[in-house]
C-alpha cells in the first residue's frame, strides 16, 4: 500500500517531519524506498542532472513518463509526484492532458506545478477531476529566466503575495506546496496558516518537511546548492570503484574464472573441428 496524500496530511498533524526525496530512475526510486523515504518526487530537476540541461525547459511530457514510470515500477510503498513540465499546464485542455497522460501512463500518484496566480484555476479544475496536485512557490525553475536564480520573497510585499497564492493553492485544493528558496521564517509562517503540509527546499526548518535532489545529497556533483547538505560522497565512491575496474581489466585480473562460464574440451574440439571442415 503506497503513502497516500491522506497520510501526508497526517503526518503533519501528528508533528511527524516528511522527507521527500526526487528519484528520476528504478534503482534510485528502490534504494530511496528501501531507506525509508515516504514520498518521491520526479522532478523535472531531472533535466539538469541527469539530462545535462542548464535548465528545467527543455524537459518534455515524454521524459518525464518515462522516468516517472521507471520510478513507480520500482517502487511499492512510496507516493510518487511527478513534475508536469514547463508550459505543458497553460491551460485547462493543456493541463488535463498532461496530467491525464502522467497519471494513467506512469502510475504516479500526484502532479506537482509551479506558480500561483494563472495556475490557481488549473489547480481546482484538476483536483476537481481527482488528480492531487501539489503547489510550488517562491524560487519556481520553470520561471527562472523572469525570475533568476535566487531567494524569493525577502521583501514585506512580495512576502505577502506569498502568503496569499499558498492560501490559494490551498483552496484549490492543493494538497501540499512546496517552498523554494524563501526565508526561513516566511516558510515557517505560510506552514502555521496552512492546514496541507509544506514542503521546503532552501525555506529553513520551520515547513512541515523538506525535499532534496538526489545528485545534491549524495554528492554526485563536485560542488551542490547551499540548501544541501552532502550525506554521502557517492561520486567519489562510484569514481573510485570505475577506477579499479579499469585496472583489473588493464591488468588482466578480471574476469576470473568465477565469472566466466566453461565448457567440455570435447565439446570445443567438436567447435573447432567443424570449423576447419568447413574451410
Ligand atoms: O524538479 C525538482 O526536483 C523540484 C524540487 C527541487 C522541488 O521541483
Amino acid at each position: 500500500m503506497r503513502t497516500t496524500i491522506a497520510d501526508l496530511s497526517a503526518m503533519k498533524t501528528r508533528g511527524e517531519r516528511i522527507a521527500m526525496l526526487t528519484a528520476y530512475d528504478a534503482p534510485s526510486a528502490a534504494l530511496a524506498e528501501r531507506a525509508g523515504v515516504p514520498a518521491l518526487l520526479v522532478g523535472d530537476s531531472l533535466g539538469m542532472v541527469v539530462h545535462g540541461f542548464e535548465t528545467t525547459l527543455p524537459v518534455t511530457l515524454d521524459l518525464m513518463v518515462a522516468h516517472a514510470a521507471a520510478v513507480t515500477r520500482a517502487s511499492e510503498k512510496a507516493l510518487v509526484v511527478v513534475d508536469l513540465p514547463f508550459l505543458t499546464y497553460a491551460d485547462i485542455p493543456s493541463a488535463v492532458a498532461a496530467a491525464g497522460r502522467v497519471m494513467r501512463e506512469t502510475g504516479a500518484g500526484a502532479v506537482k506545478l509551479e506558480g500561483a496566480g494563472e495556475i490557481v484555476h488549473i489547480v481546482e479544475r484538476l483536483t476537481a477531476l481527482g488528480v492531487p496536485v501539489m503547489g510550488h512557490l517562491g524560487y519556481t525553475p520553470q520561471s527562472t529566466h523572469q525570475i533568476g536564480l535566487k531567494v524569493q520573497a525577502r521583501g514585506g510585499e512580495a512576502a505577502r503575495r506569498l502568503i496569499e497564492d499558498a492560501l490559494a493553492l490551498q483552496a484549490a485544493g492543493a494538497f501540499a506546496i512546496v517552498l523554494e528558496l524563501v526565508p526561513a521564517a516566511l516558510a515557517a509562517e505560510v506552514t502555521k496558516r496552512l492546514s496541507i503540509p509544506t514542503i521546503g527546499i532552501g525555506a529553513g526548518i520551520g515547513c512541515d518537511g523538506e525535499v532534496q535532489v538526489w545528485h545534491d545529497i549524495l554528492g554526485l556533483y563536485p560542488t551542490a546548492p547551499r540548501h544541501a547538505r552532502r550525506f554521502g560522497e557517492v561520486g567519489a565512491a562510484i569514481e573510485a570503484a570505475v577506477s579499479d575496474y579499469v585496472k583489473a581489466v588493464q591488468a588482466r585480473e578480471f574476469p576470473t574464472d568465477a565469472n566466466s562460464s566453461k565448457m567440455t574440451p570435447e565439446a570445443l574440439a567438436e567447435a573447432l573441428a567443424f570449423d576447419s571442415a568447413a574451410e
